[in-house]
């Protein structure tokens, strides 16, 4: 996969009229559709700003939610582009439609540095099924198209590839940083690479794990995954999240980081509990000998120390999923402890996004990583080193 592509400063957009696809996707309050977290709205501001100085007249669009063809006012844009008025300080101008007469007229008229947004693409069936016919139309509304979704690039959608095949396809600044980052610790690191991975599910991330163990030195296990390895190893893990299914994948991956010299380390020692709750009394053992009825929720003092020291010497360290159940403040100590080790580390430190990124910022470390992916499912897929739609469709530098 080749990370090395044209951002909006290989081109030039003065006077142009630029697509601009950005991840509008926002959290809102389920009673009253307010945006309940502006973050995503606000990580597109450079690039807006960059191509609205140079002179360009800017078409955005974006997704939100999954109304899957159908028309649902819940699910309007409406309330996006009222926002990024406010954080631009200026008029942004709403199309009724995505690619209708309301859209097209108003793309038409756009002058240099005006911003219009279309509502909301996955109004239209086109968008997910990456139907040519709703790709032309949106590349005909403009002259460039500029990506800067990172979020939505493990998907082939209309907006977020095929309408490269019409149009002059470039990146925007998150996605430029997220392939400069991201794609040197991957594909050049600063070595030793050290990756942590947690999170509940080992399945959810078979594909991460094995393509790690081509590249990194290390590999730290934590979280719910923990146990369904500890299980494989021959340990007893009590009511702790289990998926049998993938013991024997548990298996091989360890079979693998032996055969490859990679340091692979699991807990010593668990925060268990009898119970799933924030009231739970935590009870302190030794991770190969959970007791019968109690359930893994947290990595233990010798693990943390362990986990700790193992990213002092790291010249790169890629963190994906919490160590446990940080959102019971009982069960966040391990998940802490690591986001601490990563802030004192001189190390590059990459955080993937979705529970990881939320962990860092509640805990009140995000300020002291190199980098926040800002993609959840983009994240994973890039660490899995496939490639990416929405990244391949782009121009090579
Ligand atoms: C996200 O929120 O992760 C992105 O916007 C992608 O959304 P999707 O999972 O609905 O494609």
């Amino acid at each position: 996969m080749n990370y090395n592509k044209k951002t909006v400063k290989d081109i030039d957009v003065k006077g142009k009229k630029v697509l601009l696809r950005c991840d509008f996707n926002v959290p809102q309050d389920k009673a009253t559709g307010a945006i309940t977290d502006g973050k995503r709205i606000v990580a597109a501001l450079p690039t807006i700003q960059y191509l609205l100085e140079q002179g360009a007249a800017v078409i955005a669009c974006s997704h939100l939610g999954k109304p899957k063809g159908e028309w649902k006012q819940s699910l309007s844009l409406a309330p996006v582009a009222a926002r990024l008025g406010e954080l631009l300080g200026k008029d942004v101008i709403f199309a009724k439609d995505i690619v209708g007469e309301d859209a097209k007229a108003k793309a038409a008229a756009l002058q240099p540095g005006q911003i219009m947004l279309l509502e909301n693409l996955r109004f239209d069936i086109g968008e997910e099924k990456n139907h040519p016919e709703f790709a032309k139309a949106l590349a005909d509304l403009a002259e460039i198209y500029v990506s800067d979704a990172f979020g939505t690039v493990h998907r082939a959608h209309a907006s977020t590839a095929g309408v490269a095949a019409y149009l002059p396809a470039v990146s925007g600044f998150l996605i430029g940083k997220e392939l400069e980052i991201m794609g040197s610790a991957l594909a050049n690191p600063k070595r030793p690479l050290v990756a942590i991975l947690g999170g509940a599910k080992v399945s959810s991330k078979i594909g991460v794990i094995n393509n790690l163990l081509d590249i990194a030195d290390t590999i730290i296990v934590g979280g719910g995954m923990t146990y369904t390895f500890i299980k494989a190893m021959g340990g007893s893990v009590g009511t702790s999240l289990l998926e049998s299914d993938w013991l024997d994948y548990c298996k091989e991956m360890l079979a693998k980081a032996k055969e490859k010299g990679v340091r692979f380390l699991l807990p010593v020692d668990t925060l268990c509990a009898a119970e799933f709750s924030a009231d739970a009394k935590p009870e302190l053992v030794d991770t190969m000998h959970i007791p019968d009825g109690r359930m893994g929720m947290d990595i233990g003092p010798k693990t943390i120390e362990a986990y700790t020291d193992a990213v002092k010497d790291a010249g790169t360290v890629i963190w994906n999923g919490p160590m446990g159940v940080f959102e019971f403040p009982a069960f966040a100590e391990g998940t802490r402890a690591v986001a601490k080790a990563l802030a004192a580390t001189s190390a590059v430190t990459i955080v993937g996004g979705g529970d990881s990124a939320a962990a860092v910022s509640q805990l009140g470390f995000a300020d002291q990583m190199t980098h926040i992916s800002t993609g959840g499912g983009a994240s994973l897929e890039f660490l899995e080193g496939k490639e990416l739609p929405g990244v391949a469709c782009l121009l090579d530098r």
